[in-house]
């Protein structure tokens, strides 16, 4: 299956590797171009027991890959997952505004369906929010499905 991960950071790098892994097409994205370069370059910015070499084995299977480049990532996956931060806010609440921006990132580039997953932590009602992003940019019908 094709899939991008946009947010290549402690979660998406390890989601996205661990879909490679098992058997996947993979493409990380990220904003941060720099951790992007250092990807591209076989340097891991985090560590995780086994994460590297993992990386180094499906980054040479052709089967992960990284970008900055939003584009390519939605028009090449037919499942996207969103792991972007989401940090507490002022009243410990998860600050929504990097999960909305990529969701509207996402629709700009959409060419056809997709499934759409939240894998950042997010309150109830988050994946209404995502939707009503998605479905204000495309004209594609949705079909939203909840999380549980
Ligand atoms: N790190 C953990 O152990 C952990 C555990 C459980 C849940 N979570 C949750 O997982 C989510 C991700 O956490 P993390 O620790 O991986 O965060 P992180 O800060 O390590 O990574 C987030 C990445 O998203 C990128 N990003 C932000 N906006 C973007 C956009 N529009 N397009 C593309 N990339 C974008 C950032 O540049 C960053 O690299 C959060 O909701 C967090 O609460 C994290």
């Amino acid at each position: 299956m094709k899939i991008s991960v946009i947010g290549t950071g402690y979660v998406g790098l390890v989601t996205g590797t661990c879909l490679a892994e098992s058997g996947n097409d993979v493409i990380c994205m990220d904003i941060d171009k720099k951790k992007i370069e250092l990807l591209n370059t076989g340097v891991v910015p985090i560590y995780e027991p086994g994460l590297e070499e993992l990386i180094k084995r499906n980054v040479a299977h052709g089967r992960l890959s990284f970008t900055a480049d939003m584009s390519r990532a939605v028009r090449s996956s037919r499942v996207i997952f969103i792991a972007v931060g989401t940090p507490p806010g002022m009243d410990g609440s998860a600050d929504l505004k990097y999960v909305l921006g990529a969701a509207t990132e996402i629709a700009r580039y959409m060419n056809g369906y997709k499934l759409i997953v939240n894998k950042s932590t997010v309150p109830v009602g988050t994946a209404d929010k995502v939707s009503a992003v998605v479905a204000g940019m495309t004209k594609y019908k949705l079909y939203p499905i909840r999380s549980f």
